[in-house]
């Protein structure tokens, strides 16, 4: 069996941070997402891995994923053109996957479990494909899907008007070769992308097996700034100990705080769970729970909490930051020399709430 990792497309739902780099690397708890995908892909024992990229973010991605020897398997990167949909990164990734099963793994989604259990299902029970589903409240915002009581699939439909059940199909899915003939049969959607429920909607239209099953643990998509938060508070929460490997000068540091190294965390208040990136600085501040700070960052006078800051950014005198999200290298500071007034320099697309 094989993997393929979905890693192109646009983005469009995480701007302005997708303007410079792939949402598949924004760091929950500072790593990539990516990287915990490729946790649960190694997980059950798979060697070979296909990363689709795109020609905008693919060097970034490959940079940072590597070969693959750190998770002990192989990893080849795999350029889609352009955004054409979920079925046709599946045909781009067709001479890499032969005629093997393989795991398909959405590179921005983000479960609480690994999926050694529906591998498992689609071993023993012969089906064509898995596929993992998750009750949500708005199904119209997703692929959803009707099973029959022993999990077997009725129908799929994308994004459906009227939804038949509250089932939204979750970015991880198993496929038999089957696949790539039901992809050939396809056509694109209305919105002009190749559909993976349409691909999948024709084997269950052929009779061909169609498994499910349903998640019982969180399922996040990090494609949005509010649930890349929820994603760093479950992880930070959930998987997170207390490993403290930089430096603490005359500060209180309470519960599960990992600081790595080269840190400095000087006269300040940590509560976690946080985790403080290789080489930040903390000084005079107070940081709150379900708090990332990223590598080479700096915080001084400030407060902050639920926060996920990447990497070089800076903040100071900030009186209290909470539920934001803060871009590489950018900086937000209170100006002191200068009277009172909001001075900013805000990229394309950026939420500034005030
Ligand atoms: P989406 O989040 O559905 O699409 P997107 O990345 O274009 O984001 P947005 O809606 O914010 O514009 O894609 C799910 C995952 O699959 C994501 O990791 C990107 C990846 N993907 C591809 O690799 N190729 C594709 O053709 C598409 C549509 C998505």
């Amino acid at each position: 069996m094989k993997a393929i990792v979905l890693s192109g497309g646009k983005g469009t739902r995480l701007r302005p941070l997708t303007y410079t780099g792939a949402k598949q690397l924004v760091p929950i708890a500072n790593r990539p997402i990516l990287a915990y995908v490729i946790d649960n892909i190694s997980k059950v024992g798979i060697k070979e891995v296909g990363i689709i990229i795109s020609p905008e973010t693919g060097s970034e991605v490959r940079e940072t994923m590597g070969d693959g020897s750190k998770w002990g398997l192989k990893i080849t990167y795999i350029m889609q053109d352009e955004p054409k949909g979920l079925a046709h990164a599946v045909r781009t990734a067709a001479p890499f996957l032969g005629d093997e099963p393989f795991v398909m793994y959405l590179g921005d989604n983000l479960i609480g479990c690994g999926i050694e259990k529906f591998v498992d299902t689609f071993k023993t029970s012969g089906a064509d494909a898995v596929i993992l589903l998750k009750p949500v409240d708005n199904p119209q915002a997703f692929g959803v899907a009707q099973a029959d009581s022993s999990g077997r699939i009725v129908c799929l439909e994308e994004k459906p008007k009227n939804p038949k059940s509250n089932l939204a199909l979750v970015g991880v899915y198993i496929f038999s070769p089957e696949i790539h003939k039901a992809i050939a049969n396809i056509k694109p959607s209305a919105r002009g992308e190749l559909e993976i429920t349409d691909a999948i909607q024709d084997l269950i239209t052929r009779g061909a097996p169609v498994h499910s099953h349903v998640l019982d643990t969180w399922w996040l998509d990090t494609g949005k700034k509010d649930d890349l938060l929820a994603a760093n508070t479950i992880v930070l929460d959930e998987w997170f100990k207390r490993d403290i490997r930089g430096t603490i000068e005359n500060s209180q540091v309470t519960g599960r705080v990992t600081v790595e190294e080269g840190a400095v965390v000087r006269n300040s208040t940590l509560r976690g769970p946080i985790v403080v990136g290789s080489n930040a600085i903390v000084e005079d501040s107070f940081i709150g729970p379900f708090t990332s700070i990223g590598s080479g960052t700096k915080v001084s006078k400030s407060i902050v909490e639920h926060c996920v800051i990447l990497s070089g950014a800076e903040l100071s005198h900030v009186d209290r930051l909470e539920d934001s999200l803060i871009g590489r290298n950018a900086k937000v500071r209170k100006c002191h020399d200068k009277h009172e007034a909001l001075r900013l320099m805000i990229g394309d697309d950026s939420v500034v709430e005030v």
